[in-house]
């Protein structure tokens, strides 16, 4: 296993879509654990393979909290069967965006297939902070970044606050 620098928003490998796996082998099955790693490193509950400069459809997630025992879930080609009705609004973060905090709307529970770690077809139903975080990592497969879903005005106040630390962070005479 091995951490990967996570990429800070804005760039632009953050805004590519991702190309399916035909299957989960060896090499996407090391992408998923090197992604977990990386996600547990840096404190996440999700991550999406754009957001460690890989073009494939990979996402993990694991919401169940510091208390409880992990329960990582790796998803290739993850795809929305079905949503609900109803709405939920929670306020997320991503790691591409250090602190910065957003509400947004997305449908409350879903139903997604994906292949698993063992490449296996696999359909879940979640609902709550596990649908919030599955639909924040497909965007993520898309090019979409939470900060898509709120109004121009506060999208682009946080992107240029980090492009500006970026540059603050940036080597001298460059
Ligand atoms: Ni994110």
């Amino acid at each position: 296993m091995a951490l990967l620098p996570i990429i800070i928003a804005p760039d632009p490998r953050l805004k590519i879509k991702t190309k399916p796996v035909d299957k989960v082998d060896a090499s996407a099955r090391q992408l998923m654990d090197d992604m977990l790693e990386t996600m547990y490193a840096a404190d996440g509950i999700g991550l999406a393979a754009p957001q460690i400069g890989d073009k494939r459809s990979v996402i993990v997630v694991d919401c169940a909290g510091k208390e409880a025992d992990p329960q990582p879930i790796m998803m290739a080609n993850p795809e929305i069967l079905e949503v609900s009705p109803k709405d939920f609004a929670h306020e997320e973060g991503c790691l591409s965006l250090p602190e910065h905090f957003a509400e947004v709307v997305r449908p409350d529970s879903i139903r997604v297939r994906y292949l698993d770690e063992n490449s296996e077809l696999r359909e879940i139903e979640a609902d709550g902070i596990l649908a919030v975080c599955i639909q924040h990592e497909m965007d993520h497969l898309d090019g979409i970044l939470f900060v898509d879903h709120v109004s121009a005005l506060k999208r682009n106040m946080i992107l240029r606050k980090l492009k500006k630390s970026k540059k603050q962070a940036a080597p001298a005479g460059v």
